[in-house]
Parts: C-alpha cells; structure tokens; sequence
C-alpha cells in the first residue's frame, strides 16, 4: 500500500474544504456538457480524494473511475458512496504517475486541486493525456478568489512567516500558468470554463483552523507549525480586527480543458 501525505488528514478534508453541493453538481455539469452527448462517456478523477467533486459524478449515475493513491482519502469516499443503494464508484488506490489503464481509455480526465502540490505535475498531465481517448478533455481544475481576498492575503503571509522560520514555502506543483503553458506547449488548444460562482465567507479564523489539517503544513514539525500559527493569527488580528467576522467574497471554480 502507497503512502500519502493526504493520509493523515483525511478525516479532516471535507470538515473544512467541502464546496456547497451545488457547486459540486455545476463541475461535473460542466464537465459532461464539455464530452458532449455520448450517453456511456467515461471519466477518470485523478487525485479524486474523497470525492468532493466525485459524488456528484456518482449521484448522476455516470460512468466514473476515481484513482488516488491515498487509501485513507478513498476510504473518506467509499463511505459516503456507502449511503447510496447500487454498487457505488470504482475507487482505485494508483499513483497518478502511472495509471493502470491502458491509453484511449477515457473521455474525460479530471484534475482538480492535485498539481499545485505535486512536484511530478508534468508526469501527471502525460499520464492523464496517455488515457485519454483521441479527442478526449482533460480538465484541470481549481477553485480561484479574490487575489486580495482573505485566503489569498493570509497564505501570503503564511508564507512569509515560514520562509522566517526556516520553511521552504514555495508549492512543489504548478501554478494555473504553468498548467496552461503545458497544455500549449503540448499543441493542446485551451477552453476556459467557469463551471460555478458562488458567494463564499471566509474568515482569518477559518483560514487558522482549515491550514492547521492541510497536507503539507501537517507534515512540518510540531513546534515550526504552533509557532507559524501563532504569528498568523496575530498578524490577522491586526490586518483584519477581528479573526471572525466573515466578508463575502466571490468564487468561482474554473476548468481548463486541454484538447487535442
Ligand atoms: C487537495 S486533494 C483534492 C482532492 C479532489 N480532487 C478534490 O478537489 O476534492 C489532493 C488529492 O491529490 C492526491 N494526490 C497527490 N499526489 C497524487 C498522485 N501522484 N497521483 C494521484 N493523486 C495524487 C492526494 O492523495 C489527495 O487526495
């Protein structure tokens, strides 16, 4: 059995990090409009976790295969699938780097928060193209708010506090640019499509509580963390004069569909 760093914080993935339902039902939405009207089209979820985005595949009844190399993460999606009658999603405990399905096999490869924090993104993105049939989508997705929002300033500065510490903070994976570039560079052609906008209200406190459990941060030594936390939650203090009160902020959940 593979090892994730996902493992660990499994159990608090959706306590923080689940998306309204119906932003989850727009992605795969937009994603079945994206493959167009075949009625048996097949859709892989690579680095699916524990299917955020994916139940709404399940519940639509699609054909849906859902690859992550983190068992305690598919467990997470096994359980909820469990709720549903009929047989559920087929949940495949794989590395990205290396599907164990043969090229052309797909419709759809989905992709979404999984580069940002994968150092072997390029690897990812061939591996999801090799399964993709000819004229297949591969859609990289991922969650975009407001640059001077309050996620966006608070890991800024997070970052900084790290780097202070000592942290290396620089994500290993790729930036959206980077993705984008690749799928050009790879004579793909890119459609955006802004599957779903929704008001969200985050808080400095949210952000405090939600970074605590995120993957790599987890992995940092205990001392490194309390300290990296502490200073945040000061700086927010000030930044934002309160930790609690929630602005309303858009979101909106792009997809980039490379086609070939
Ligand atoms: C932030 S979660 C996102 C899960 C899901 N796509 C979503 O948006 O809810 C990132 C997931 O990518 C998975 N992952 C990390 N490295 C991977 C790899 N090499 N191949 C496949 N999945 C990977 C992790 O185990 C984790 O479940």
């Amino acid at each position: 059995m593979s090892h994730s760093d996902f493992d660990a914080t499994a159990d608090e993935f959706d306590r923080f990090r689940a998306f309204p339902a119906e932003v989850s039902t727009a992605i795969r939405n937009a994603l079945r409009a994206a493959v167009g009207d075949s009625p048996g089209a097949l859709f892989l979820d690579l680095g699916a976790g524990t299917g955020r985005i994916g139940e709404a595949f399940v519940a639509a009844g699609d054909a849906y295969i859902a690859i992550d190399p983190s068992a305690a993460m598919l467990a997470r999606f096994a359980a909820k699938s469990r709720r549903r009658a009929g047989l559920g999603p087929l949940l495949v405990q794989a590395d990205g780097q290396s599907l164990p399905f043969l090229a052309g096999t797909f419709d759809a490869v989905l992709i979404a928060h999984v580069l940002g924090g994968a150092r072997a993104w390029q690897k990812l993105l061939c591996e999801a193209r090799r399964v993709l049939r000819p004229g297949g989508r591969l859609a990289v997705g991922q969650r975009i708010g407001p640059q001077d929002g309050v996620d966006a300033q608070m890991r800024q500065q997070l970052s900084m506090i790290l780097t202070d510490l000592g942290v290396d903070a620089t994500r290993p994976g790729a930036r959206r640019d980077d993705v984008r570039g690749w799928m050009q560079s790879n004579g793909g052609r890119i459609e955006e499509i802004v599957a779903a906008r929704w008001a969200a209200m985050p808080s400095p406190r949210a952000f405090l509580a939600r970074h605590a459990t995120g993957a790599r941060f987890a992995a940092l030594m205990r001392s490194t963390r309390e300290e990296a936390l502490r200073r945040l939650e000061e700086w927010a203090l000030t930044a934002f004069g309160s930790l609690n009160t929630p602005r309303v902020e858009p979101h909106a959940f792009v997809l980039d569909i490379g086609l070939w």
